[in-house]
Parts: structure tokens; C-alpha cells; sequence
């Protein structure tokens, strides 16, 4: 089988090097685009992480593919219906990483919480004074979870343990989770009025686009605080800017942006501004986000720990071998055979 691995980092390369004693395999650190595409005509499998968009314009340069094994949870940067139209079987990591997005989210609530980042600046400096560097205790606060998924899941663990009482939103609820971890389901209005702390675990789909915009800002508490490590375009963030301006939102920790693909490359970013593909105002809301001092933000690198990119590795690895094996049946489907 032709193989080509996309976005690759120095240290996945062992795990991928196994593929090669039987497979032609390909390692490449640069992500696949519209542009390099043709070049990969040949390929039958493909591995990428989240900055290469396969959209139709790309798949359609890829006669021959037949597995796509993201190195990701979401699929949201997938075409699925030309994958499904196609027989292409689309292959994702499930549950690499409940317990290392969560403890991030953490990470950024304490960061915001106790002022991490401007204290740490201060005594880097030399400065000792804790001078407006006050915060807020999270026990006693309100928890709102938004999808209460492998990921909501964990976060409602540890919000527990930090004595907040936990409130949840979700399409699908789970009501042995929710004796088991001890919080209450409740309407998407009632969440937005309750919660002091707002942390989304939904999906990137139609649905969840823009589920926090002006609207639902406007129903909240006042001074809330806002967290997402699920996918960007989940908030709004030229209605999150208005929030924070307005001290309607006290702060945000936010591990991705609409905008992030573009944000990453600055060359990208002075190319888009000029191919204008893509939406200018919300990458300015970004880049204002970026600058805020009661703003966190993160690389997308909730899921960089040593532990869950090693599980990440393996079973992606087990993703494409599990296919080979199964003569086109695989697991952990999202589009393909045995889904
Ligand atoms: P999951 O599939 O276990 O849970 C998602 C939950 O969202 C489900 O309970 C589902 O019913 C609920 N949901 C779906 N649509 C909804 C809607 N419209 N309204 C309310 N609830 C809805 O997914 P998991 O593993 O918890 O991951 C969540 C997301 O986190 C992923 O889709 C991915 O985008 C993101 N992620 C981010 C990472 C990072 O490094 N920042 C790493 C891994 C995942």
C-alpha cells in the first residue's frame, strides 16, 4: 500500500518507520493542501493532523485514496460526504486524550484564576509586588459544561474536586454520569445564567457553529468566564471581544481560534489577507483576543502531553494496520466500513 504521512513532527517518525517494512511508506513534515496535492496523486493512505483541509478540492486530486487516519479526535477539517460519496474510510483517535484536554482546561482556569501569567511576568522581572494580581477561588462557583462527552466528562471530575457544583448542557444526556458525578443536566438558557465558569466540549458540526454569539453573551452572568479547548468556531469571538469589552465576560482561556490555521503561518495571514479566503473579522477578533491581558490562549496544544501523543501515535498506527489487515475494514470509523 502507498502510505503518506502529512504534518510530521521528529518524534512520530519512529512510530510510523514500522509501516515501512512492508508498506511504501512516505514521511513528510509539510501539511497537505490544494496546491501540493497532485503531487500525492499515487497515495492510497494518508495521515494528517489538523492543518491539512481535506475539502473536496483536495480529495478530488486523490484518485486513488482509500483510508484517511487523522491524528485527531475531531474530524471537522475532513470532507465526510465526499469521503462516504468516494468509499474513502476515514479513521480518527476517539479517546486519546479525556484527561489531558481536561487537565488543560484547568490549566487555563487557574492561569485566570490566580493571575498566573501576569505574576509569573512580575517576578520575572524582579518585581515582588502582588498589586493587582487579586483572583477568585473556584470552590463554591458554578461549573457549566457544555457536551458532556469523554472530554466534558473528566472536567466535570475535577471541577468536583475543586468543590464547584457542576451544571451540564448536552443533546444527548447521560444520566448515569450524571448520578455517578454528582451534577445536574439543565436547559442551554439556564447554563448561560448559572454558570460562573463556561467550558465547551461540543463537537465542530452545523450545529455548533457560533453556539456562543451575542445572544447567549447577553444571558449571561455578568463577569462569567468563558473556556474552550473543542474547535474555534464554536464561539463567535467578535461577540466574545464585545462580552470581554463590555465586563459582561471577565476573561477567557481559549486553546483555539477561528482563525488558528492562519494565525499559525504569518505568511498565510498576509497571503489570506490579499486572497481574502478567509473572514477577516473574525481573524481580527483573534488577533484582539490574542492581546487581552484577562485572555488566555494556547496553541491548540491541549492534547501535547508525552502520555496522550504516544496513544495518539498507536492507534493511528493500529487505524491503518487494522484496515490492511481487514482488507478495507477498519475501526474507529467516522465515515467507511464497520463504522
Ligand atoms: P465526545 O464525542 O466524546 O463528546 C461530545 C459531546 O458533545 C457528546 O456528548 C455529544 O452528545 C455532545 N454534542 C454534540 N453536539 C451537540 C450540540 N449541538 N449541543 C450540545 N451537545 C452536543 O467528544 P470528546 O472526546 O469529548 O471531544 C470533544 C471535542 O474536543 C472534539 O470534538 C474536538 O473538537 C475537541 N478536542 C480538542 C483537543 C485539543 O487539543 N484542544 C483534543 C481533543 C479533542
Amino acid at each position: 500500500m502507498n502510505i503518506t504521512v502529512f504534518e510530521l513532527e521528529d518524534w512520530e517518525r519512529q512510530a510510523f518507520e514500522e509501516l515501512g517494512q512492508d508498506h511504501e511508506v512516505e514521511l513528510l513534515s509539510n501539511p497537505l493542501s490544494a496546491k501540493n496535492a497532485t503531487e500525492y496523486a499515487d497515495t492510497q493512505a494518508i495521515s494528517t493532523f489538523l492543518y491539512s483541509r481535506l475539502d473536496r478540492q483536495v480529495l478530488e486530486q486523490l484518485p486513488r485514496l482509500k483510508l484517511i487516519a487523522t491524528r485527531s479526535t475531531g474530524v471537522d477539517h475532513i470532507d465526510l460526504d465526499y469521503c462516504e460519496q468516494h468509499d474513502v474510510v476515514v479513521s480518527n483517535v476517539p479517546t486519546y486524550g479525556d484527561n489531558t484536554v481536561a487537565e488543560h482546561v484547568f490549566a487555563l482556569l487557574l492561569t485566570l484564576s490566580h493571575r498566573m501569567d501576569q505574576a509569573i511576568d512580575r517576578t520575572r522581572k524582579g518585581d515582588f509586588s502582588p498589586r493587582g494580581l487579586q483572583g477568585f477561588d473556584l470552590e463554591g462557583k458554578t461549573f457549566g459544561v457544555i457536551g458532556t462527552g469523554n472530554i466534558g466528562r473528566h472536567t466535570i471530575r475535577i471541577a468536583r474536586g475543586f468543590g464547584m457544583e457542576v451544571i451540564a448542557y448536552d443533546v444527548q444526556p447521560d444520566s448515569e454520569a450524571a448520578a455517578e458525578l454528582e451534577f445536574t443536566y439543565v436547559a442551554l438558557d439556564e447554563l448561560l445564567r448559572r454558570a460562573d465558569v463556561i467550558s465547551l466540549h461540543v463537537p465542530s458540526t452545523p450545529k455548533t457553529r457560533h453556539l456562543l454569539s451575542h445572544e447567549q453573551f447577553e444571558q449571561m452572568k455578568p463577569c462569567a468566564i468563558i473556556l474552550n479547548t473543542s474547535r474555534g468556531d464554536i464561539i463567535n469571538s467578535q461577540a466574545l471581544v464585545r462580552a470581554l469589552a463590555e465586563g459582561r465576560v471577565c476573561g477567557a482561556g481559549l486553546d483555539v481560534l477561528p482563525e488558528e490555521p492562519v494565525i499559525r503561518e504569518e505568511a498565510e495571514l498576509l497571503r489570506s489577507v490579499y486572497q481574502r479566503t478567509h473572514n477577516l473579522e473574525s481573524l481580527l477578533a483573534d488577533h484582539v483576543l490574542i492581546r487581552l491581558r484577562n485572555v488566555v490562549v494556547t496553541p491548540h496544544s491541549a492534547f501535547n502531553t508525552r502520555e496522550a501523543v504516544s496513544r495518539i501515535l498507536e492507534t493511528t498506527v493500529d487505524n491503518i494496520q487494522s484496515y490492511i489487515r481487514g482488507g478495507g475494514r477498519s475501526v474507529n470509523n467516522q465515515v467507511g466500513a464497520s463504522r
